[in-house]
C-alpha cells in the first residue's frame, strides 16, 4: 500500500460521503465535513443516512478509524493535502448549475490554508469552474503557490456507487500542474496498482491487481467535459430509444426486441437502451441542462440536448395517456403503483418518473396506493397521506382492489411477483407497465391486460371478446 493521504471530504451527501468511506477503504486518512450538525451527529453515531449497497459495512469498518465527522472546516483543511469538494451543485432556473454551495465552500478553504493544498472538484460542475475556484482563493489571498486546483468528477450510478468508485471503469484528473497530477495519483495508486484488490477485505469486483482501474490525467476543462458530456451522452441514448419505442409502437414493432438487436452491435452495446418511463435522478436531467447552458453561453449551438430533453419530458405524458386509454375515465378509479424511487435499488426519489406520474393520477382524480422498498419515507414528503394517497406495505396490498396496477420504478423484485397471487387481489386484471418488466406472452398466460412502452398491448381473453364485440 502507498503513502497515505491526509484527505478531506467537504459534503457528506451520496457522492461525499461514498468517496469519504472508500478513501478509507483503500488506505487513506479522511475527514469528511459538513455543515449539517444533525447529519454529522448521525454519522459520528454510525448511522447511515442513504440507501446505498456495502456503505453500511464500509462504514462500519472505518467509523473513526480511517473516517472521521466535523463540522470544523477549517480545521479538516489545515490537517489535510488534499482537499475534496463534493457539495450539491443543484439545477439553477435558467438550467445553469447553482454553483454558489461550491463558492460557499471554495471561500471557507481560503481562510484555512496554511501550507500547499490540492483543491478537487469532485461535484459535476460546468466547464471553467476550476477556473473560477482559482480566482476565488486568490482574490482571498491565497499565494498561487500555496495551491492547485484540480478537477476530478466522479462517474457513481446510485444504488452501485461504491462498486463504482472501488472498481471504476475509468478515473478522470483534469490537472493544470504536474506536482497536484502526482497528488492525484498518489491518491488512486492502490486501484492504479492494483494493491488494493488483493488485500484480504477487498470488495470483489470487475478490478483486480492484473486489471487495476485506469487513470486518465488531462487538463481541467477537458475533465470537467467528460463528465458532462458523459452524463449527457447516456441520457440522450436513453431518449433515443424512447422515441425509437414510440416508431415501433406505431408499427407494432417490439422495442425490446429492436433494442436487442441494436445493442449486439459492439460499437452501440446493450447498456441504457431501456425503454421506459425516461431518466429521473439528481443527474440526467440536472447535467443535461447544464451541459445545454455551457453550450449556449459559449455561443455553440447544442440543441441536440434540448431533443434528448423534450423526449424524456414527453414520455411521462404518453405513458398517463396509456393509462387513460386503457381504462377510459380515471377519476374515482383505484391504481395501485409499484415504485416511488427514480430507480430500482435506491430510496432517492429527486426528479423521480415515478413521482411524476403519481401526481398525474391524484390530479386527474384517482385514487392511488403506492408501494416502494425503500422510497416510502422520502415520498411521504411530496405525496402525503390523504383520502386519495394511500401507501402498501407490500406489491400485493398495493394491487388490493385496484383498477390497474402500474409498474413505474425498475425494481427487482417487481419483475418477479407472484402473478396469481396478483391477479387474486387486483379488481380487473389490468397492469401497465412503465418499465417493460415483464413479457406480454407471460402476462397473457396469467390473464392480465398487459401494457407496456414501445411494443403491441395484449388483452386477456374477455378484455379481447369485449374489445372486438
Ligand atoms: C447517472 C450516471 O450513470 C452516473 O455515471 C453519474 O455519475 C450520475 O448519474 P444515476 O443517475 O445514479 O447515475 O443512475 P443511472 O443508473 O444512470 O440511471 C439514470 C436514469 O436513467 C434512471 O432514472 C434510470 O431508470 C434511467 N434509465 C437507465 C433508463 O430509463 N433506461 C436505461 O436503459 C438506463
Amino acid at each position: 500500500m502507498s503513502k497515505p493521504v491526509s484527505i478531506c471530504v467537504i459534503g457528506s451527501g451520496y457522492v461525499g460521503l461514498v468517496a469519504s468511506v472508500c478513501f478509507a477503504e483503500i488506505g487513506h486518512q479522511v475527514i469528511c465535513v459538513d455543515n449539517d450538525e444533525a447529519k454529522v451527529e448521525t454519522l459520528r453515531l454510525g448511522g447511515v443516512p442513504i440507501f446505498e449497497r456495502h456503505l453500511p459495512e464500509l462504514l462500519a469498518r472505518h467509523h473513526n478509524r480511517g473516517v472521521e465527522f466535523t463540522t470544523d472546516l477549517a480545521g479538516a483543511v489545515e490537517r489535510s493535502e488534499a482537499v475534496f469538494i463534493a457539495v450539491g451543485t443543484p439545477q439553477g432556473d435558467t438550467g445553469a448549475a447553482d454553483l454558489s454551495y461550491v463558492e460557499a465552500v471554495v471561500s471557507e478553504i481560503a481562510r484555512a490554508i496554511k501550507s500547499y493544498k490540492v483543491i478537487v472538484e469532485k461535484s459535476t460542475v460546468p466547464v471553467y469552474t476550476n477556473e473560477w475556484i482559482r480566482r476565488v482563493l486568490e482574490r482571498h489571498g491565497v499565494g498561487p503557490a500555496s495551491f492547485d486546483v484540480v478537477s476530478n468528477p466522479e462517474f457513481l450510478r446510485e444504488g452501485s456507487a461504491i462498486m463504482d468508485f472501488l472498481h471504476p471503469d475509468r478515473i478522470v484528473v483534469g490537472a493544470n500542474s504536474e506536482r497536484s497530477a502526482d497528488v492525484l495519483r498518489s491518491i488512486y495508486e492502490p486501484l492504479t496498482a492494483g494493491s488494493y484488490y488483493v488485500q484480504p477485505e477487498a470488495l470483489a469486483g470487475p478490478c483486480n491487481a492484473l486489471n487495476p482501474a485506469r487513470l486518465l490525467v488531462t487538463s481541467a476543462q477537458s475533465a470537467e467535459i467528460i463528465k458532462h458530456a458523459s452524463n449527457a451522452f447516456l441520457a440522450l441514448k436513453i431518449s433515443f430509444i424512447n422515441a425509437v419505442a414510440r416508431v415501433a409502437e406505431s408499427v407494432d414493432a417490439d422495442i425490446e426486441d429492436i433494442a436487442a438487436g441494436m445493442g449486439l452491435d459492439s460499437r452501440i452495446g446493450p447498456k441504457f437502451l431501456r425503454a421506459g418511463l425516461g431518466y429521473g435522478g439528481s443527474c440526467f436531467p440536472k447535467d443535461v441542462a447544464a451541459f445545454h447552458w455551457v453550450a449556449q453561453q459559449e455561443g455553440v449551438n447544442f440543441d441536440l440536448l434540448h431533443e434528448v430533453k423534450k423526449i424524456n419530458e414527453t414520455q411521462k405524458a404518453l405513458f398517463v395517456d396509456k393509462v387513460r386509454s386503457t381504462l377510459w375515465t380515471l377519476r374515482g378509479k383505484r391504481i395501485a403503483a409499484l415504485g416511488l424511487s427514480f430507480k430500482g435499488e435506491t430510496d432517492d426519489i429527486r426528479d423521480s418518473p415515478a413521482i411524476a406520474v403519481i401526481r398525474d393520477m391524484l390530479e386527474a382524480g384517482a385514487s392511488v396506493t403506492a408501494y416502494d422498498p425503500a422510497a416510502m419515507d422520502r415520498a411521504r414528503y411530496l405525496l402525503p397521506l390523504s383520502s386519495k394517497m394511500h401507501y402498501a406495505t407490500n406489491a400485493y396490498e398495493a394491487a388490493r382492489g385496484a383498477d390497474a396496477v402500474l409498474i413505474l420504478t425498475d425494481w427487482k423484485e417487481f419483475a418477479e411477483l407472484d402473478l396469481d397471487r396478483l391477479s387474486d387481489e387486483v379488481r380487473f386484471p389490468i397492469v401497465i407497465d412503465g418499465r417493460n418488466l415483464y413479457k406480454p406472452k407471460t402476462m397473457l398466460e396469467y390473464g392480465f391486460t398487459y401494457v407496456s412502452v414501445g411494443r403491441p398491448a395484449s388483452y386477456h381473453e374477455q378484455e379481447r371478446s369485449a374489445l372486438t364485440a
